[in-house]
């Protein structure tokens, strides 16, 4: 935890090391560079003028300044004052003589303007360069989801997470916790899946239990809300089941699936997604619908005289009827559910956001597009990072690797999709499944810079982005992160830096890494 406070703080103070070129990450849409400097001393008050309170706080513990009433000069003033034509998340900031104004409508854009803030203090002499920009994001879902079922992260490690997603203005973190290997959030209903659906992981079936309780998770969902993050949970159902089946055998459908011709399995997930929704305030619940091995319900006598009865024609049929009544009922209860991109499929409602995640399925985002749905994408070519960032890393699994550049360029679609339908893409996320990441300085080293170059992916619009330019910018901090010991994957030198990140404490289980 300690060490994770340290190097938050760390970078608080040190990004931006040559701030005088500007190491903004992401690259705002708009830089004008008047010459001049403003410099913070402990006179200079933190005034706000709109609903900003959070955002002056947060900024007033960080920078270590007092607020203040009213200053014409030395302050840095947060202001709904000429933002009128703003959108949701834009902002302006201008720093002059007087100091700094950021303006904005709403705390999320006041919130990314003290981002930028942060950004532009030269550690030290905390001199800030003049500048005026105007900035708004390219898309509305700048996301990363954790996979915290193969191998837990606990709370200190999740916020650190959100601490930088905050730095490079992302907004989503999609948590998967529940799978196969456990089942990771305490439902006070159901005991039995965080007593026996938690324990094990990935490396050992027979690890201690270890879950979210409630009261953690509504707290890092604070954490993440004040720093504009909406944490999205996933359920994952009808396949993916394992540790639930596993705690509640009368559940179990088989291969890792839930039975979809019991009506407890239905009142199960029903009672489980609501206390969800209790948890989570998030708009959306993800429910999965990925990957459903159907081997064992078309062996299923009961599964049989469940088709039978209800007149359906096979097991695919009952899988779609699966998800869209899951689907309904969040729907219901006032969300909107969301799922991988198996469930366009299904025919669910055109509300349903879709996961694109099979890149080498383009047919599935054609589908997903042309049904309206609102689509996230997430094709594992390039927005896996448990895919290793490197040629020469072939040990490390999944045969494809990603690159920093190839995050940074984004997602390839498929041509032809009309202009119109394009407006129907939320945004990107990058996916850290971790079946084969167990510590956290290897999850650094598999997120580090891949997180910077998809935030800015997700932000800068395309003229502005020019890769070699970002990694210039990206130099600060990489050399941060190898001062404070996070592990960070450096393409100028892939085998020590992976050398370096397996010994930042504990090794990767099941991978054979000799070589490095
Ligand atoms: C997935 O990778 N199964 C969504």
């Amino acid at each position: 935890m300690r060490r994770f406070l340290v190097a938050s703080l760390l970078l608080v103070i040190t990004f931006g090391v040559k701030a005088a070129e500007l190491d903004l990450i992401p690259l705002p849409v708009e830089i004008e560079q008047p010459p001049g400097q403003f410099a913070l001393d402990t006179q200079t008050v933190i005034i706000v003028d709109g609903p900003f309170t959070n955002e002056a706080s947060l900024l007033a513990g960080e920078l270590q300044l007092a607020s203040g009433n009213s200053a014409d000069k030395n302050r840095i003033l947060l202001t709904t004052r000429g933002a009128d034509q703003l959108g949701d998340e834009a902002y302006r900031l201008e720093v002059n003589q007087q100091g700094v104004t950021i303006h904005a409508l709403s705390p999320a854009g006041a919130f990314y303007g003290c981002q930028t803030l942060r950004q532009l203090i030269e550690p030290g002499t905390r001199k800030i360069p003049f500048v005026k920009i105007a900035d708004a994001p390219r898309y509305a879902w700048r996301g990363l989801m954790l996979d915290v079922s193969r191998h837990f992260f606990d709370e200190p490690a999740i916020r650190q997470m959100i601490d930088w997603m905050a730095d490079y203005k992302l907004n989503r973190l999609h948590l998967h916790l529940t799978d196969d290997q456990a089942w990771r959030l305490q439902i006070a209903r159901y005991p039995k899946l965080t007593q026996a659906g938690a324990r094990g992981d990935y490396s050992d079936t027979n690890a201690p239990p270890r879950f979210f309780t409630r009261a953690q998770m509504q707290a890092i969902i604070a954490y993440a809300a004040r720093r504009h993050i909406v944490v999205v949970p996933e359920i994952d159902m009808p396949g993916h089941a394992g540790a639930a089946t596993r705690a509640l055998p009368q559940l179990d459908g088989g291969m890792n699936t839930f039975n979809p011709a019991r009506a407890e399995t239905y009142d199960f997930l029903q009672n489980v997604v609501l206390e969800t929704m209790e948890i989570f305030p998030s708009p959306w619940i993800h429910l999965g619908g990925d990957e459903v091995d159907l081997t064992s319900w078309n062996q299923s006598a009961e599964v049989a005289r469940k088709l039978q009865a209800s007149g359906m024609k096979d097991t695919q049929q009952l899988e779609g009827g699966f998800v869209n009544r899951m689907a309904g009922f969040i729907r219901e209860h006032g969300r909107t559910p969301a799922g991988w991109d198996e469930i366009v499929a299904t025919k669910p409602e055109a509300d349903t956001v879709i996961f694109w995640w099979r890149h080498n399925k383009p047919e599935m985002l054609i589908r997903a597009l042309a049904d309206g749905h609102p689509v996230v994408l997430t094709p594992r070519s390039p927005c896996y990072f448990d895919y290793p960032q490197d040629r020469s890393y072939p040990e490390i699994g999944w045969k494809l690797f990603n690159t920093p550049e190839a995050v940074y360029r984004g997602p390839a679609l498929p041509p032809g999709i009309p202009p119109a339908q394009l407006k129907q893409i939320l945004g990107v996320e990058g996916c850290v499944w971790t079946e084969r990441i167990a510590t956290v300085p290897y999850l650094e080293f598999m997120i580090m810079p891949r997180m910077a170059a998809l935030a800015e992916m997700a932000w800068t619009p395309g003229e502005r982005r020019d890769f070699a330019q970002f990694s210039t910018r990206l130099k600060p901090f990489q050399d941060q992160c190898q001062q404070l010991g996070i592990g960070y994957y450096d393409e100028t030198n892939p085998v020590g830096s992976l050398r370096k990140a397996r010994q930042l404490p504990a090794v990767v289980p099941k991978l054979s890494l000799s070589q490095y």
